[in-house]
């Protein structure tokens, strides 16, 4: 990937500033510590690509939750003061575009009623922000983003969602069938054969812990 200049790498730190101040608050799982873990894996993951601007793939890291309907109650409000922020900070316009393209289009919830096209710098972050919900800390985020939500944890009555819309996507019942609709289906969904790999141990051990989760829910019947 094309290095970082002097600039870009001030940018990025006024960039880092600015994520900290929305984020720092957040109770859900989408808290700066997931930004920083995503921003340090998509930077692993670029490093194995000739071709992409690093810049852009750091910069859309930082920024991916800021603007995300989770996090924000008016999107477009969000959307037009991170636009201001990388304008007065000189970003490039083809920049700017490249960053938008890829924060508006990343997410599984944006993906689940059609797909879209990610440049390879969004793919790379998409497959960091994907691996950050799998694995030891993804279990970890599922439940303390149910607990948040007020969802109860598991009810064997209730039964995983084969396909759902966006908006059914989003009143779902219990964290165990999370794993179901969402999490356990990551590992296929990654891009880069970097993040295909990651994603199979952390799979395993999401298997794995529904497996005692299941064992133990069922010992007392
Ligand atoms: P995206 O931002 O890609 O649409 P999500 O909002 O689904 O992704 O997920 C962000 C994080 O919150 C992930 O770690 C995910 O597992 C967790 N999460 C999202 N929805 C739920 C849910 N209904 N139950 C438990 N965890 C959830
Ligand atoms: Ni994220």
């Amino acid at each position: 990937m094309e290095k970082i200049t002097e600039k870009e790498q001030e940018i990025l730190k006024t960039v880092d500033k600015f994520v900290y101040s929305k984020l720092s608050d957040d109770k859900t799982g989408h808290d700066y510590a997931h930004i920083q873990r995503v921003v340090k894996m998509a930077q692993r993951l670029a490093q194995g690509s000739a071709q992409g601007r690093l810049f852009v793939v750091l910069v859309s890291a930082e920024l991916h939750d800021v603007i995300d309907e989770k996090i924000v109650a008016d999107q477009t409000k969000a959307e037009n003061e991170v636009r201001s922020f990388l304008e007065a900070h000189q970003v490039f316009q083809a920049d700017i575009d490249a960053i938008f393209a890829i924060i508006t289009h990343m997410s599984f919830s944006k993906n689940l009623e059609h797909h879209y096209q990610l440049t390879l710098e969004g793919q790379i972050v998409q497959d960091a922000d994907r691996l950050d919900a799998i694995g030891a800390i993804g279990i970890g985020r599922a439940f303390y983003y149910g607990g948040a939500h007020g969802h109860i944890m598991y009810d064997p009555k209730i039964a995983p969602r084969q396909k759902m819309t966006h908006d059914e996507y989003r009143q779902n019942e219990t964290v165990i069938n999370h794993f179901y609709e969402k999490l356990l289906k990551l590992a296929d969904l990654m891009n880069t054969s970097a993040a295909k790999q990651a994603a199979q141990h952390r799979t395993a051990v999401l298997e794995d812990f529904l497996q005692e989760f299941k064992a133990e829910w069922n010992q007392n019947k």
